[in-house]
């Protein structure tokens, strides 16, 4: 099958994984910043140095024939407090940047919101407060009024459900909190934060098409007798994002397991799921693996998410690599929201080294590359309307709290010199991207 002539064929990365130059032009630091540095971790203090070497990295895409970047805007840049002043450099990075793509065919694909929050907010309550929704309403503005003429689909806010439990609920991420009742009041300014500025969208630029890239895992029970217990993790991690986007209301189920755990959720306000509930005219899909889960309480919640099974295929970083779940997350999104979807992100760690030629053998990320595009199609088969597949990374980058040690991208870094090498998987890509098809692998792929 060929995909639309118009597809989405591309890479995703995020500012502070990818830029470095932390401290230039006027950036302010963002929590990340605090939080790598308070946990002695690699931090994105230099990164891939994308921020000076975005122009040889547009090359590259545009070399292997991408004709959209998903990149995000970074607030501690633009607004480097977080709300008032706006940083005149900060901008003209970001101008030059969607000035330097377009001229190369490459359509910008801005988030504006991957994780980076200026520290200054931090330091007034964060996530934890309202007005942190309120102030990335008035960054979006900001946004859209310096780049709105030339971005055709803006994303709102990276995946509030890794925001508010890896951050607020397991610590793990910045700002490095551990309370349930936390996170979930975190999700929903973290949703209001999309609905305003979904809003604001909407107001400045009608044309525009927009909405919110949610991290995504299918979910099936280990028995029959534990179905009960998948639908609640299903709701947890999905459904609780879904169905206020979607359908502008929190799932009864949730709402009522929510209330048993945390009491009553009376951060969200009369009003709140009508802006959350904004129209989308795309949702963004971030998948990497499945879930597998058991009815037995762990953590505090009610189900427990099992460890990997013994047999199915696994990347590096021990995820379950499977096609098929994609496919079953896809089928199920046209079903039950019946929206167009954009691929955001999917993709796994292969950590293959140069050999001695210099070639990239990364096989592994080759193969799950073609059989995650079979099963994407399988699901536009059956219907599913997909605008458009990006890939995660274009770089190896900072994956976060995990540092550098897991390679996600299509394109290898060397951290000591910043040399980039085309891995064996980008070729392939390159190729199924000439023929806007998913095209067999080459013997030696
Ligand atoms: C997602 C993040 C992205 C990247 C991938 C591997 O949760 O959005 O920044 O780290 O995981």
């Amino acid at each position: 099958m060929n995909f639309p002539p118009d597809f989405l064929w591309g890479a995703a990365t995020s500012s502070y994984q990818v830029e470095g130059a932390v401290a230039e032009d006027g950036r302010a630091p963002s929590i990340w910043d605090t939080f790598t540095a308070e946990r002695g971790i690699d931090s994105g203090a230099v990164a891939c140095d994308h921020y000076h070497r975005w122009p040889a990295d547009a090359d590259l895409m545009a070399g292997l024939g991408m004709n959209a970047y998903r990149f995000s805007l970074a607030w501690p840049r633009i607004v480097p407090a977080g709300t008032g002043p706006v940083n005149p450099a900060g901008l003209a990075h970001y101008d030059r940047m969607i000035d330097g793509l377009l001229e190369r065919g490459i359509t910008p694909v801005p988030t504006l919101y991957h994780w980076d929050l200026p520290q200054a907010l931090e330091d007034r309550g964060g996530w934890k407060s309202r007005e942190t929704a309120e102030a990335f309403a008035a960054y979006t503005e900001v946004c859209l009024d310096a780049f709105g003429d030339r971005v055709p689909t803006w994303l709102t806010v990276n995946e509030p459900w890794v925001v508010s439990v890896l951050g607020y609920r397991l610590g793990l991420h910045a700002p490095g909190e551990r309370d349930l009742r936390t996170s979930v009041l975190v999700a929903h300014h973290l949703l209001l934060a999309h609905g305003l500025a979904m809003g604001r969208i909407r107001e400045r630029r009608p044309d525009a098409r927009a909405g919110i890239p949610l991290s995504l895992y299918p979910t099936y029970p280990l028995s029959e007798a534990d179905a009960e217990a998948a639908w609640g993790s299903d709701g947890y991690t999905n459904r609780w994002f879904l169905d206020p986007v979607l359908r502008g209301k929190y799932p009864a189920d949730m709402v009522a397991l929510f209330e048993r755990l945390v009491g009553p959720l009376d951060f969200v306000r009369p009003g709140d799921l009508d802006v959350i509930g904004t129209r989308s005219d795309l949702l963004g899909v971030n998948y990497y693996t499945r879930r597998r889960v058991a009815a037995a309480p762990q953590d505090g919640l009610p189900w427990k998410v099992l460890r990997a099974e013994e047999g199915v295929p696994r990347t590096e970083s021990g995820w379950e690599d499977v096609p098929g779940a994609f496919h079953d997350l896809l089928v199920r999104l046209h079903r039950d929201y019946g929206i167009p979807l954009l691929i955001t992100e999917n993709g796994g760690v292969w950590n293959a080294e140069p050999d001695a030629t210099g070639r990239v053998r990364d096989t592994g990320r080759a193969h799950a590359l073609r059989r995650h595009l079979l099963a994407l199609s399988g699901a536009m088969d059956e219907g599913a309307r997909v605008l458009g597949y990006l890939h995660w990374s274009l770089l190896d980058n900072l994956e976060w709290a995990e540092g550098y040690a897991q390679r996600f991208g299509l394109v290898h870094v060397d951290r000591a010199t910043q040399e980039r090498r085309v891995k064996d998987s980008a070729r392939y890509y390159a190729r199924v991207i000439a023929a806007n098809a998913v095209v067999d692998l080459q013997e030696d792929e």
